[in-house]
């Protein structure tokens, strides 16, 4: 009976175990999960442009070369995900048409421009830094195919936050202008790498199911103060100031203190008016039209070798 299947689900949700493609799920928990799953996949792919922006002008071949390899990990951190995705019973093709149709989000993150080559440093450090806070507790995610790609994808970030910082590390030992280059970017990125663990938990609409089912483990809020509490000592270390005057040690609640950030450019970012929402739609979208030819010859190719 209905009522079985969901005792069943609620026990294991009870016990912290896994929920499998076969077993009975909730329609809700379903859709909630291709909704969190999708977002994140689709994050992967288009994050692979700011960064990609900079692999033709990288300023060695040491750094090209690991550019080029971190640039690859994010595609197949996206092919992992929507393989996850699919086992909810959607197709890639479907949720590709659904990010190309502004219908499914990717993180706001990826809306702002990458200017100089310490953004590539920046984004290692800060962005993939947000993203390990965010995906670690996601490894002990509810559903058996998000939490086991997620594992994998969590050692790739730990690689790709290590190149960042130690790029950065080498600018600052540098020149003035290198200094300067990163003090510079580190001020744009600071604000939005907070935004990227989404609204505070006051306004954030799906998180009370959402960790009542075991998908998310930790709040926003909780995941945003790590993230702080992480960073600032390695911001320290490089010798860079965070943009946050109300940043500081609160010794009572033993961790840091910061300021809130601009809730209106995070909700203006989301509904597609951020610095470079059409630029990186356009271009994924001129990706996927000149790639038809592949898709065409590999199910041409598929259906020939299944006869
Ligand atoms: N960028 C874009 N949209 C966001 C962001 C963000 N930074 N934060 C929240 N949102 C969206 C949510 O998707 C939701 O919209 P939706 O209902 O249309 O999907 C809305 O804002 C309200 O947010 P919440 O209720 O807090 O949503 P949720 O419980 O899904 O929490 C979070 C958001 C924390 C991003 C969660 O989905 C998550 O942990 N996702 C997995 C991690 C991820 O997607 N990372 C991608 C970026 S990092 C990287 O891959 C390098």
């Amino acid at each position: 009976s209905d009522a079985a299947l969901q005792e069943a689900f609620d026990a294991v949700i009870a016990r912290h175990d896994r929920i499998e493609p076969r077993d009975w799920m909730p329609e809700a928990y379903r859709k909630t999960l291709v909704r969190q799953i999708a977002q994140h996949a689709h994050s992967e792919i288009i994050g692979m442009q700011p960064e990609g922006n900079w692999i033709g002008r990288a300023p060695s071949l040491r750094r090209k070369a690991i550019l080029l390899a971190k640039v690859q990990d994010e595609a197949g951190h996206g092919l992992y995900l929507y393989a996850a995705c699919e086992t909810l019973g959607v197709s890639r093709d479907e949720l590709v048409e659904l990010l190309l149709a502004g219908k499914q989000k990717y993180s706001s993150i990826f809306n702002y421009p990458t200017l100089s080559y310490a953004d590539v440093g920046t984004i290692g450090w800060l962005v993939d830094g947000a993203a390990i806070c965010n995906q670690v507790p996601l490894c002990r995610t509810s559903y058996g195919p998000y939490g086991r790609a997620m594992i994998r994808i969590c050692k790739e970030e730990s690689f790709h936050q290590r190149q960042g910082y130690e790029l950065l590390a080498t600018m600052v030992r540098g020149t003035d202008e290198q200094r300067a280059m990163v003090q510079e970017s580190v001020d744009r990125f600071w604000w939005p790498s907070l935004m990227m663990f989404g609204p505070p938990d006051t306004d954030s609409p799906n998180s009370a199911q959402s960790m009542a089912w075991g998908i998310k483990r930790n709040s926003n809020d909780e995941l945003r103060q790590k993230f702080v509490d992480m960073t600032v000592p390695q911001a320290d270390a490089l010798g860079v100031t965070l943009p946050d005057p109300a940043l500081r040690w609160n010794a009572a609640r033993g961790h840091y203190d910061f300021g809130p950030p601009d809730w209106d450019e995070f909700a203006a970012v989301i509904r597609g008016d951020g610095p470079c929402n059409a630029q990186r739609i356009a271009h994924r979208r001129a990706a996927h039209d000149e790639g038809s030819w592949v898709r065409e010859a590999a199910t041409a190719f598929a259906a020939r070798t299944e006869r």
